[in-house]
């Protein structure tokens, strides 16, 4: 299972009981400050469904699905799949299952154009909830609101740590863990990459780091993210909620499989879009210093005028998509040996 979880947790067990598998979440591993109310989950959970039922269309088996979400007691299944003989065809985003990956190298351009018609060739609708609309990498209100959203990664100790729980700094151990991701894969040159390294050995260096320029210095790689970019994303809700959260991971995989199918690379952008989700349904950390705490409370506005939004649309996940070559080997992403996450009852 290929399906992208956020940081490569991979929270998710599956249970086969001969007719119906049942996907079980695991809160330790998905433990993250940008998991509040399960948010990065729930769409983590979207994302995989759709894998699964792109390889069921394959095969000529539904789907019945049956999704209890988030709230219900641990170690019961958040989503219950079935399958079942029918006649489909099988879809053409299936054969972009292996070859999706998240790269967040900057990018060899394109047009918002290309981006347009790369989800038109993959049979990506853009009207409906979940809302999924496209602007210009350049917008300027957009990108200063990314740009500034960046400032979470140096003012909260919680998130960095979070993420870098899952960062692997030699291949040994890429190899022996199977999860997190490649330091080769972070987007950062190996000299930052280091840095990284030191931070999560010693947290308070990350202040030290802020004194020394590190907050310019990742705002510049991120602009420079954004400007190589052809297009930013973003899906977005009418209805906030689990099924929503769900049906939007759901939609966005099957956007991500239809720029892999076209040779275009593709980075969720979540601090700048989830943290406005978790700021609207209320779950955004109460520590997190109050000027943050007002810019993601800004979002929805500014958001909905960059991207278009209907008036209630809330927004819930951004990406940038861009040309591309195809990532190095090494730093790709591994999944957990499927005897790990996988029983048979
Ligand atoms: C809910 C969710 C949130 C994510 N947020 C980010 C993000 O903000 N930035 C980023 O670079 N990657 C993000 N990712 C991508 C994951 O880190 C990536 O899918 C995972 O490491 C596996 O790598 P792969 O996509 O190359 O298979 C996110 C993925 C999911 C499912």
């Amino acid at each position: 299972m290929t399906a992208p979880t956020g940081e490569n947790c991979q929270p998710f067990r599956f249970v086969w009981d001969g007719r119906v598998l049942a996907v079980t979440h695991d809160p330790a591993r998905a433990r993250h400050r940008l998991d509040a109310g399960d948010h990065a989950s729930l769409i983590a959970l979207g994302c995989m469904w759709e894998a699964m039922d792109l390889e069921a269309s394959a095969l000529d088996l539904g789907l019945i699905a049956t999704l209890a979400g988030s709230g219900v007691s641990p170690g019961k299944p958040w989503l219950t799949l079935e399958p079942t003989p029918a006649t489909r065809t099988a879809d053409p985003l299936r054969a972009a299952l292996p070859i999706r990956t998240t790269d967040r190298r900057p990018f060899q351009g394109g047009t918002l154009e290309d981006a347009r018609d790369a989800l038109s060739a993959g049979g990506v609708k853009r009207e409906g909830e979940p809302y999924l609309r496209l602007a210009e990498p350049d917008d300027p209100a957009l990108r200063a609101f990314v740009l500034a959203s960046d400032a979470v990664l140096w003012r909260d100790p919680w998130t960095i740590r979070d993420a870098l729980r899952w960062v692997r700094y030699t291949d040994a151990e890429v190899r022996r863990t199977r999860d997190g991701l490649s330091w080769r894969n972070l987007g950062y040159p190996p000299v930052a990459s280091l840095a990284t390294a030191l931070v999560r050995r010693l947290p308070p260096l990350l202040a030290l780091g802020r004194l020394a320029g590190g907050p310019l210095e990742t705002r510049r790689l991120l602009a420079r993210q954004l400007r190589s970019s052809a297009a930013i994303g973003c899906i977005a809700l009418r209805t906030p909620g689990q099924a929503g959260l769900v049906a939007a991971g759901r939609r966005a995989m099957r956007a991500w499989l239809a720029f892999a199918r076209a040779g275009m690379a593709f980075q969720p952008l979540s601090l700048p879009s989830l943290c406005v989700y978790n700021s609207v349904t209320g779950v955004l950390p109460r520590d997190l210093p109050a000027d943050l705490r007002a810019h993601f409370a800004s979002g929805p506005a500014l958001l909905g005028r960059a991207f278009d939004l209907p008036a209630d649309a809330v927004p819930v996940w951004m990406f940038r998509a861009g040309h591309n070559g195809p990532l190095p080997h090494e730093a790709r992403s591994l999944r957990l040996p499927l005897e790990d996450v996988l029983s048979a009852t």
